[in-house]
């Protein structure tokens, strides 16, 4: 009953939110609490040099990384469609929209929900434009801090839970890549272009989904 009725008032508090107005690029003003490239920023406690041994691991080549870019115009205009899946998933599955609880009403907050949208959406472009330089690995290791306790809720100053629990994050590549895939396809890339950019997109998502875990593992043991 109780998972029910929150996951009823999430996604009365995403309609809400998508049906709110949304800017065109060119006047869109900063995205609140999006910090990338920003002097405030700490620096990765890992490095480039680590970036690319793990890049290794994961056979993440220049060849992902050009489909990656090429995913980035088939993607472009249809954020918002793939950030309502997205949400419909996180909002339907109560062991995950617990983390956007409200810790006053009980129910997700769809202030905190709206605003995390937005960064949501930019990282979309993020990961399909990425460039691997120190900045884009320093916002990586604050992303992973805003899923943790030293930094999650701050940005938005949401009453939330204080963490996501480690075991959820670097599984929710799967239903993150699964359901892009069919907006991949949407532009009439062929199947084969289709099948590289999802695999890119899923190296990807679990490289960085590794980077956020940082904060979550016993110091040295990254
Ligand atoms: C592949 C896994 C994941 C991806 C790609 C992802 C992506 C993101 C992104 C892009 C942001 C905004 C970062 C920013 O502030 O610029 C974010 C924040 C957030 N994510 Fe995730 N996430 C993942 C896993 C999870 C899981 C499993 C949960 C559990 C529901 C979750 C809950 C949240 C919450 C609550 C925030 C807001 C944190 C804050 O208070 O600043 N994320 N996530």
């Amino acid at each position: 009953m109780k998972h029910h009725s929150l996951v009823a008032a999430a996604l009365a508090a995403l309609v809400a939110v998508a049906a709110a107005p949304t800017a065109n690029a060119q006047s869109t003003p900063a995205i609140p609490g999006y910090t990338m490239g920003q002097k405030s920023l700490a620096k990765a406690p890992f490095t480039l040099a680590d970036l690319e041994s793990l890049k290794k691991t994961l056979l993440f080549t220049e060849e992902d990384i050009r489909y990656l870019r090429m995913s980035r115009a088939i993607l472009a205009d249809q954020h918002e469609a793939i950030l309502d899946v997205w949400y419909g998933f996180v909002a339907s599955t109560p062991e995950l929209v617990v983390y956007f609880k409200n810790n006053k009403t009980g129910a997700p907050d769809g202030a905190y929900l709206g605003a995390v949208r937005k960064r949501f959406g930019q990282w979309i472009a993020d990961t399909a434009d990425a460039n691997y330089d120190q900045s884009w690995l320093d916002y990586q290791y604050e992303i992973g801090l805003r899923h943790t306790t030293p930094k999650k809720n701050k940005t938005d100053e949401a009453d939330s839970v204080p963490l996501v629990n480690f075991r959820y994050l670097s599984a929710l590549t799967i239903p993150v890549t699964t359901t892009l895939k069919p907006f991949l396809a949407k532009k009439g890339a062929s199947a084969a272009d289709v099948e590289k950019m999802h695999a890119a997109w899923v190296k990807s998502v679990l490289l960085q989904s590794i980077l956020w875990s940082y904060p979550y593992i016993k110091d040295g043991q990254f």
